[in-house]
């Protein structure tokens, strides 16, 4: 297969959506359609369990397991498919937008009757942010929701989204009998009393054809044409542009546990979606059909045995071929880098590759020379773009507590801090260290995984911060920005890129300092200079 086909053949992408609204059962089915794996059940240990509110043991175990789970590769009709896992544990927020810079499209999973949650609107806003090309999917059809056409107005209302079903309900709940496929004009039924089967889709180019009344019943195939009518008047028609710029969101119905209707979004899916897309580095836009390997790093994993202090640093290439025993420029530190024994990803297991193209994760062993956002190249000096900050939700000092190993300590926190495990802002005014995270679990993990990997010890001391801003100043050097900084001096510190945070005690105190200080301007992520 020659280099284009190969990119041209692959889809790599993730599925978002808040905790418990499927992502896991879909995910599953998907790769039972690839043929990955032969049994569902497979992926389901991968999931955070919902009772492991501090429990970080578990965190442990979870994470070692989902160093396996963290690319799901396979192959369906051709096309490699790379589905990139997406913690749904809201504590791991910041691992699920960084996986999300190394996407070219995702599938949005939403519950029925719940419709739109919370976590689902904060990750479809860095999808929008970003113009990734998304599709719905409405899961748990089988069970009393929400009306359609009311679901499609909150998804689009909530998620500032313009959506095109693709598919479309006859029933729902217990009255459930099956789709529409308006993208193939096919109508598929479930067949027999428990919803566990499903007849072979029917082509149906017509709806008005009297057929289907002896299929679904008189007053179900009226209800499907009334509808069927106002989703044409009322929605956009489908246009592959406007999708893959992010300005038109397919929709499709269907119920995961059941397997219904997951066909029809993976067969759309491998005809819709985005091939590896052209990368924004600082220096210029990096196109995928490029000969030249670049690639960069989005996620770095902690291996689970103490003794290895050895990590999993996952690259997403972006223009090239990745070769093992090739000798690549790690931009940031000026070094060539060999790996003997790159990873690649394969429905749950990983094995050592030879080759891997645009699109595809690589799995690198490291000691500790990577940092997320690192850039990978043949020698040119390219900076990837785009793995934002967010600013975290709880901030603690953190105190060394065994003054005899602070070199350890300073260490341990630079090298989880450079995994993405937290963030780490110092302050100006005395140099105190404090940590900031999105959940209150990760400062057990830190402080467990300091002692038992590096030999530190640590505590923490409450501090109130609300949100985190970053600084841009209009002007450096005026009188604005020069009394600001002498005003808040004390809440000033630098995060560890050296950036300028202002750590805002309140909302009422970041809106204030904004009124008072027009040409200083605070942002709730370091993104905002690209
Ligand atoms: P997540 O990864 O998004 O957190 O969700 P997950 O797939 O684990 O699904 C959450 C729960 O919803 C699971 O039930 C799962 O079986 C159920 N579910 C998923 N898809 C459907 C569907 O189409 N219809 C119905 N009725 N249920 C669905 P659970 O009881 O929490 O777990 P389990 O005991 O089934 O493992």
């Amino acid at each position: 297969m020659s280099f284009l086909e190969e990119i041209q053949r692959r889809r790599t992408f993730g599925i978002i959506s808040h905790p418990d609204a499927g992502k896991t059962t879909l995910t599953e089915k998907l790769l039972l359609f690839g043929g990955a794996i032969q049994e569902a059940g497979a992926v389901k240990n991968n999931k955070i369990k919902k009772g492991a509110t501090s429990d970080f043991m578990e965190i442990e175990r979870q994470r070692g397991i989902s160093v396996a789970t963290s690319v799901l590769a396979f192959i369906y009709k051709d096309r490699k498919i790379n589905i990139l896992d997406t913690p749904g544990h809201k504590d791991f927020a910041e691992d699920t937008f960084r996986t999300l810079t190394a996407v070219d499209s995702v599938i949005v999973v939403i519950d029925v009757a719940k419709g739109v949650e919370e976590q689902t609107e904060k990750l479809v806003e860095v999808c929008r942010m970003r113009n990734i090309p998304m599709i719905v999917f409405i899961n748990k059809l089988d069970r009393e929701g929400k009306d359609a056409f009311d679901l499609l107005d909150e998804v689009e209302q909530k998620l500032g989204l313009t959506v095109t079903p693709m598919s479309f309900p006859i029933g729902m709940g217990y009255d459930f009998k099956g789709i529409y496929d308006i993208y193939k004009k096919k109508i598929n039924l479930f067949s027999g009393e428990n919803k566990q089967t499903i007849s072979e889709g029917i082509e149906f180019d017509d709806v008005n054809s009297p057929e289907l009344d002896e299929i679904v019943g008189d007053s179900a195939a009226e209800t499907l044409r009334e509808e069927l009518e106002l989703v044409y008047e009322v929605y956009p028609s489908f246009d592959q542009e406007k999708y893959s710029n992010g300005h038109l969101q397919p929709v499709f119905f269907g119920s995961a546990l059941n397997n219904f209707g997951v066909k029809e979004l993976l067969d759309c899916f491998i005809d819709i979606a985005p091939n590896p897309q052209p990368k924004k580095a600082e220096e210029r836009l990096v196109d995928s059909t490029e000969k030249k390997m670049s690639g960069f790093v989005f996620k770095i994993h902690a291996n689970m045995d103490p003794k290895h202090r050895d990590r999993l640093a996952f690259v997403k290439i972006v223009s090239g071929v990745f070769k093992r025993n090739t000798p690549y420029l790690h931009v940031r530190n000026n070094k060539k880098l060999k790996f003997s024994s790159p990873n690649a990803f394969f429905a749950e297991k990983k094995e050592i590759v030879e080759e891997s193209f645009p699109g595809d994760i690589v799995g690198l062993h490291d000691t500790g020379n990577f940092k997320i956002g690192d850039t990978l190249t043949e020698g040119e000096l390219l900076n990837f773009k785009g793995i934002p900050s967010f600013s975290p939700e709880h901030f603690r000092y953190v105190n060394n507590a065994d003054p005899m190993k602070s070199k350890q300590l300073y260490k341990g926190l630079d090298q989880l801090m450079d995994e993405g495990v937290a963030q780490l802002f110092t302050l100006d005014m005395n140099g105190r260290k404090i940590i900031g995270t999105v959940g209150a679990l990760q400062y057990e993990v830190i402080q467990y995984r300091l002692e038992h990997e590096y030999g530190a010890k640590c505590n923490y001391e409450n501090i109130h911060v609300h949100k985190a801003c970053w600084v841009e100043a209009e002007d450096e050097k005026n009188e604005e920005f020069k009394e600001f900084k002498r005003v808040k001096q004390r809440y000033l510190a630098k995060d560890k890129q050296g950036q300028l945070v202002f750590l805002a005690d309140s909302a009422f105190t970041i809106q204030m300092t904004q009124q008072k200080y027009p040409t200083v301007k605070l942002h709730f992520t370091s993104e905002f200079h690209n």
